[in-house]
């Protein structure tokens, strides 16, 4: 095609009359070569033709300013964050890995798999391993070879739809060559940026005033996530290929294979990749990464091994969100020495006075450190707290020089005192034993269980403490809860401060009182900004119920064990009722809560202190007016022992209790370690005693190994 601008004349000689269609069709002219270019890889006009056409698009808009509407092409470049990603489900979850620090726990890793294969300590185990990126994963789907959706991992469950960004991004293939390519690939990796490229951008953010990033991987983010997807394509993003979700067809038997699999699709993976055979194999593979580390030219924080076996990946399944074959083996942090200017206390959602370290910002391994914790009074004392007592032993005072140390994304750490720098002046420092937030007594509980003292002061203002209750509000609207988009912390806070939103109710009854509220006559809101904030309340009228459940901020209630007792209650009525009804830890209710695998006492104790509390009871009652939590869904239902409690007992022949438990969780059914009028089976092996007596007692279905295997197949 022509350029067009090419015949007509330049902006100044034309009158506003006869430039309004030229702007549209100009408009829409652009729109059709960025989608052509970005969604099709297939430009039709040069890259200076563009350019001249948005030139002069811009030129127009420049001379008559009336033209510039909300949906202009310029006016869209600057309105980031006004529109918003597309949700994206995965077809399969996008997991984390579980870390390992040291050389123990690789060992351990290695025992636990041996042990729940219950492979002979001489059989070899092979191992993938690889480098862990330090970047943002990323999840392709190609059907029939065709990039169809690109997906960030968001919550694990549901990721943004970012295809149009990963378009531009040369490492990601639009087609995929070969003849096994399957029907549906959906291809993982990690998005990342080098070094150079890093600080190349960085230098341009800087002379264009704009915002500077603090390390490559939240530049790598910020690059990819941008709604102008013309950002992302200036910026050199790669893309290293190493799992996958949902595959039609699995190309290998292995996961080393798996990835040369990908390579022959077209994609780039990791050159570094290896197999290895034992510990030993694996450690020196991970010293040897450790020393090349700096001369790659990309952040890496570790290395990662991987069963290679896919068959034995499928036997040793999951726990909670990350694979039981894989580990990431991390580096050690890195270090640096400052000064320690102030120490804040921050009162969080269960009342802990939490210091934190002001310090003279320093950089370390590349990234400015200017906060850190100080974890509680006792660490501050140089006693240790829960964790390990400070280097040294010694107390920590404003004005110290101290070693901070950061590791990944975790929030940096005083580590250590100078203590020959530690300036004549300095004075111990005194804990407040006042809740800054409310004025109330903070003190330190002790623990009945232990008789010991908690390290942690907590303030004992309850609910007149306006701290709490907004930490609690900030954890209800949490990414990992109700997740309501644009109602962040610090809206929370406005909103608390001014009285509109005091407790989670109040959030979904904030449009019926906006009649008198008037959001909308706030400095910097409008229509728009009301009308999508209350569309995303409303999208949370009906919510998955571990998100329900994990929102009520129960002391010892994260993510796992609320998807453990959505799982096993099923309703929340059905928790609520039971919790109320195991307040006598002699009930069978209690019993019936301690059964749940992985719940033990401190949780139930947790549930039966938060759902006797009228206050709590209060403000469920007014929560479910407004609020609907989805019956939870059970695993693999059409499994013949979905919903069903099983125990197993005696010896196990053809494969380990922690195998057997983990299949039969994979297939809905719960595992409890006593036979009860609950129990719907009971698989036996040799050996078993007076579980298996029980049983036939109690007239519950008995089978042994075999029938079970008959009953659920090989393959689960
Ligand atoms: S495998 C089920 N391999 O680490 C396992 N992850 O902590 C899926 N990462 O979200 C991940 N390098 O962003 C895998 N070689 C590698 C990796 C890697 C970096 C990231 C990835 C993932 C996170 C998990």
């Amino acid at each position: 095609m022509p350029p067009r601008s090419a015949k007509k004349p330049a902006a100044d000689d034309v009158s506003l009359a006869g430039t309004r269609a030229e702007h549209e069709a100009l408009g829409r002219e652009i729109a059709e070569h960025d989608r052509r270019y970005y969604e099709e890889d297939a430009p039709t006009v040069s890259d200076a033709e563009y350019d001249e056409l948005r030139r002069r698009y811009e030129m127009l808009e420049e001379r008559f300013p009336e033209l510039k509407s909300a949906d202009s092409l310029t006016e869209r470049v600057g309105a980031k964050g006004s529109e918003k990603f597309a949700k994206v489900r995965h077809r399969v979850p996008m997991l984390s890995l579980a870390n390992g620090f040291g050389e123990e726990d690789v060992r351990e890793f290695v025992e636990r798999i041996r042990r729940f294969l219950n492979l002979k300590s001489d059989a070899p185990l092979v191992f993938t391993a690889e480098p862990k990126i330090d970047g943002l994963s990323l999840s392709l789907t190609y059907d029939k070879g065709r990039l169809v959706t690109a997906a960030t991992r968001g919550d694990g469950a549901e990721g943004e739809d970012v295809t149009a960004n990963a378009r531009t991004v040369s490492d990601i293939p639009k087609q995929l060559r070969g003849k096994d390519v399957p029907e549906l690939a959906e291809i993982r990796g990690e998005v990342y940026l080098s070094h150079v490229d890093f600080a190349e951008i960085n230098a341009r953010q800087a002379a264009a005033g704009e915002k500077i990033f603090a390390n490559p991987r939240n530049a790598a983010a910020g690059s990819l996530r941008q709604l102008d997807v013309s950002i992302t394509a200036a910026r050199p993003l790669r893309f290293l290929a190493y799992t996958w979700g949902e595959m039609s067809v699995l190309p290998a038997k292995t996961q080393f294979e798996m990835v040369k699999a990908f390579e022959r699709w077209g994609f780039r993976t990791s050159p570094l990749t290896r197999r290895v055979v034992g510990l030993d194999e694996m450690l020196a593979y991970h010293r040897e990464l450790e020393r090349e580390r700096a001369n790659l030219g990309y952040d890496i924080d570790g290395v990662v091994y991987k069963v290679d076996e896919l068959a034995l990946q499928q036997r040793l399944g999951f726990v909670s969100r990350s694979p039981r074959w894989a580990l990431a083996h991390k580096f050690p942090a890195q270090k640096a020495t400052t000064v320690l200017e102030d120490i804040l206390i921050y009162v969080g959602r269960t009342g802990s006075l939490n210091p934190a370290a002001k310090l003279k910002p320093v950089t370390v391994g590349g990234v400015v450190v200017q906060n850190a914790t100080l974890h509680n009074e006792d660490y501050i004392k140089g006693v240790g707290g829960n964790g390990e007592p400070i280097r040294g032993g010694v107390d920590i005072r404003i004005g110290d020089t101290v070693v901070v140390e950061r590791a990944g994304d975790v929030i940096p750490k005083v580590l250590e005192v100078v203590v020959e720098k530690r300036p004549p002046d300095a004075e111990p420092y005194v804990f407040p034993t006042i809740c800054p937030a409310c004025g109330s007594h903070a003190v330190r509980e002790v623990n009945p269980r232990s008789g010991k003292e908690d390290s942690v002061r907590r303030c004992t203002g309850g609910l007149v403490c306006p701290a709490q209750a907004r930490e609690r509000l900030k954890h209800f609207v949490s990414r990992h809860a109700f997740d309501i988009e644009g109602l962040g912390a610090q809206r929370i806070d406005e909103f608390y401060d001014e009285g509109l939103i005091r407790a989670p109710q109040d959030i979904f009854t904030l449009e019926r009182r906006n009649g008198l509220l008037r959001l909308e006559a706030r400095e910097g809101w409008g229509d728009t900004s009301v009308r999508n904030l209350f569309a995303a309340i409303n999208a949370r009228r009906s919510i998955a119920l571990p998100r329900f459940i994990h929102a009520l901020g129960i002391s010892h209630i994260g993510e796992t064990n609320a998807r453990l007792l959505a799982r096993h209650f099923g309703t929340f009525d059905g928790l609520r009722g039971t919790a109320r009804a195991a307040v006598d830890s002699n009930s069978e209710a209690y019993a019936e809560l301690t059964s749940i695998g992985g719940v033990g006492e401190v949780v139930a104790d947790a549930l039966v202190e938060f759902f006797k509390e009228a206050h709590n009871q209060e403000m469920l009652d007014a929560l479910l007016k407004e609020v609907t939590p989805e019956p939870a869904e059970q695993a693999a239902s059409d499994s013949p022992v979905a919903g069903k409690t099983v125990v197993f007992t005696g010896a196990l022949e053809q494969m380990t209790r922690d195998e057997a438990k983990a299949m039969a969780e994979r297939l809905g059914a719960k595992v409890a370690g006593s036979v009860s009028k609950k129990t719907d089976l009971v698989v036996a092996g040799p050996g078993a005693g007076s579980k298996l007596d029980r049983a036939r007692e109690a007239g519950v279905e008995v089978v042994d190994e075999d029938g079970w295997f008959a009953l659920v197949g090989r393959g689960a």
